[in-house]
């Protein structure tokens, strides 16, 4: 049988496949439509020092081959999330990542330093490539000299914790920015965040979504964000040992095995658990196949392999 397994900045994980931020919650919505427990890691939604209820609604909206959300970062706050949510994330196989964002630095190094001691968790991802708010999120993500700053004050508060960097494709040069994270001490890179967008109502001349603008995710993304993943591999991470994970649109296991040939370790998959909670477990199966059906003993073996 093919070995999915992969080392990920330090840690082994049974096979590449994550769930992406914002898309599974906590874990607990998912756990009865399927078995969590058969992906590599889990990512939280973004945790925040203060509990938000996001932006006003309409804040989603279907577009062709994709979708639109200006969610706004609603989340349980840090408090809830240690009370509520943290002991069901604890009791799970999976390796589980934090997503951490919030307005100012200190509220970045806030939430990291209040869960570095836990046990469960093992490693963050920084969102500072939200699209969806006033303060915070992308204006981090965007400054090569902002990426470095704030990742450096979160990796002095992430003890022996992965951090992990999550970069936004809205910057002329990805690789500056993902060159910022890891001069300012980024374990691993995630990309891509979503793509600002805009949809309009003809009827009532209006943008659709409250906030005017949100994040396109989905199938219509996935060529930029193998792109993107494949010139920050080429351009800095395989040179500073520094490992991806590959996400935007991926919806089957041949999508995901696109991202790991241009350079990802591991993938994360987002918007296609809202069509099917399972999907992410059935593209763990499929990536399985693809390695039997071309005679690929481990998954490793096909990181930044493309021809040509
Ligand atoms: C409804 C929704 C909520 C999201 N919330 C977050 C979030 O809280 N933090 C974050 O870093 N990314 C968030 N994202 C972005 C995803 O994690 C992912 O980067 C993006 O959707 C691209 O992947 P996909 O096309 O597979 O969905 C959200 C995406 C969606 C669709």
């Amino acid at each position: 049988m093919a070995d999915l397994s992969v080392e990920f900045a330090g840690l082994r994980l049974a096979n590449p496949v994550f769930t992406a931020s914002g898309t599974c919650g906590y874990a607990d919505e998912l756990a009865e439509f399927t078995d969590l427990n058969l992906l590599g890691g889990f990512i939280t939604k973004s945790i925040t020092v203060e509990p938000r209820t996001g932006n006003a609604t309409p804040r989603i909206v279907e577009t062709d081959s994709g979708m639109l959300n200006a969610i706004g970062l609603a989340n349980v706050g840090l408090d809830r999330f240690v009370g509520e949510k943290l002991g069901a994330l604890a009791q799970m196989k999976p390796a589980i990542f934090v997503n951490v964002a919030g307005p100012t630095i200190e509220d970045y190094v806030a939430v990291t330093e209040r869960l570095a001691g836990e046990e469960a968790i093992s490693g963050f991802e920084l969102n500072i490539s939200c699209p969806n708010v006033k303060k915070g999120g992308i204006t981090f993500g965007t400054e090569p000299a902002a990426v470095e700053e704030i990742t450096r004050a979160v990796k002095a508060a992430c003890g022996q914790k992965v951090l992990m960097v999550k970069l936004t494709p809205m910057v002329t040069d990805i690789a500056a920015t993902a060159g910022a994270a890891i001069e300012g001490g980024a374990d691993a890179l995630s990309l891509i965040n979503t793509l600002t967008a805009m949809v309009v109502d003809v009827e009532t001349r209006r943008p659709v979504l409250a906030n005017r603008t949100g994040g396109l995710s989905g199938p219509a993304i996935k060529p930029v964000a193998v792109h993107l993943v494949n010139k920050v591999y080429n351009e800095v991470a395989r040179d500073k040992g520094v490992p991806i994970m590959g996400l935007g649109g991926i919806r089957t296991a041949s999508d995901a095995i696109e991202f790991v040939l241009a350079g990802a370790t591991t993938v994360a998959v987002g918007t296609a658990s809202f069509i099917d909670p399972r999907q992410s477990v059935k593209i763990v199966e499929g990536m399985r196949s693809y390695c039997e059906r071309k005679g690929v003993g481990s998954i490793s073996e096909l990181v930044g392999a493309l021809e040509g």
